[in-house]
């Protein structure tokens, strides 16, 4: 049995499902939606929150701010109410809906940036501005800054990888989907340390400029930047792969089939992974791959039929699976006569 009286105080780092009966391929897919923020983020807010109390950066009239596309807002709205701090979080027009609800139930404010950066920043750029422009106002905001704060990667240094390396003794590659980096850096630079050599694949969405490609239109929050991460260190990673996000989303549907609801950066992780698995045809081979995020918070989005027809026209589903799929909801309006010779 396990008491806690702090949600960010229970974190669930022993869960793995085995991809092998849905893709063909073994891959243990460690699931980190299993905690009270519902993702891979409650790591990073958790040590960044710590550092600055320890450092004496956050006092109790602290005003935390932070640029999230969601799932750091909501384990920053987590741990601001644990501890009795106000949050803002600044976040933008991608962000699902249902984790500004998630943010708004727990207490914190919510700023949406609706137009992207005039000078080709993106959305992300001018939602960086519009937290310094917050800071520069009042001194009581503290911006623990995400993607600069060496906190982040550390997380998963002190967390994520030793747990991954716990269950994993003979470890031969690990995908690691790239958003700040944070996750990626943190178990590179743990298990470059390591006894035995581990091929690290940072798995990135096509439009995302983090490892030098131009930018370009993505809609699923989480993986991908529209600037370069300052975390980021390349020597740290053996490959990248990079995921469209049509793939993303038949990823995603594929586990959802078999009962595994998982978020959207799962699916770009888990797609880029099979086909480097496809193309390196090494059966013995142990490898792992990070599952950020639980599927619920995408069901407006990745698991909706007519949204991903908005987003991507009608060739998101291969043909044969179009054929398959019937109208999940139906609409009844009147209760059908019944036949009462077969009712019978
Ligand atoms: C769902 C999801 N997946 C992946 C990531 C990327 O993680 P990192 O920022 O550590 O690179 C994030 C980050 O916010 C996320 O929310």
């Amino acid at each position: 049995m396990q008491i806690i009286t702090s949600p960010q105080n229970f974190s669930e780092e022993e869960l793995y499902i085995d991809l092998r009966s849905i893709f063909g391929h073994t891959l243990f897919l460690k699931c980190e939606g299993f905690n009270f923020a519902g993702s891979i983020k409650l790591k990073a807010a958790k040590e960044m929150v710590e550092a600055a109390e320890r450092d004496g950066i956050l006092r109790p009239d602290s005003i935390l701010v932070e640029s999230s596309s969601g799932n750091l807002g909501v384990a920053l709205s987590m741990i601001a109410a644990s501890k009795g701090y106000r949050f803002l979080c600044v976040t933008d027009r991608r962000c699902n809906f249902s984790t500004r609800l998630l943010m708004e139930a727990l207490g914190s404010q919510i700023h949406i940036i609706t137009e992207p950066d005039a000078d080709g920043g993106g959305f992300l750029g001018a939602r960086l501005s519009y937290v310094q422009a917050l800071c520069a106002s009042d001194k009581r905001y503290v911006w623990l800054n995400q993607y600069t704060n060496p906190n982040n990667w550390l997380a998963h240094y002190h967390t994520t990888a030793p747990a991954i390396a716990r269950q994993f003794p003979q470890l031969d590659v690990l995908f690691i989907g790239a958003g700040t980096t944070g996750t990626l850096m943190g178990c590179a630079r743990y298990f470059r340390e390591w006894h035995r050599s581990v091929w690290i694949i940072a798995v990135d969405s096509v439009g995302s400029v983090t490892f030098g490609d131009p930018p370009g239109p993505r809609m699923i929050p989480g993986l991908g930047m529209g600037v370069r991460p300052p975390l980021l260190d390349e020597s740290y990673v053996d490959e990248v792969i990079r995921v469209k996000e049509v793939d993303t989303v038949r990823a995603c549907h594929r586990m959802a089939r078999s009962g595994f609801l998982l978020g959207g950066s799962t699916g770009t992780v888990v797609s880029g992974a099979m086909d480097w698995l496809t193309r390196h045809e090494a059966p013995d081979l142990t490898a792992v791959a990070i599952s950020p995020d639980l599927g619920e918070r995408y069901l407006d989005t990745v698991y909706c039929t007519s949204w991903l027809q908005e987003v991507y026209g009608d060739g998101v589903f291969e043909p044969d699976e179009l054929t398959a799929r019937e109208p999940a909801v139906s609409l009844i309006g009147s209760i059908p006569s019944i036949n009462r010779s077969t009712a019978r």
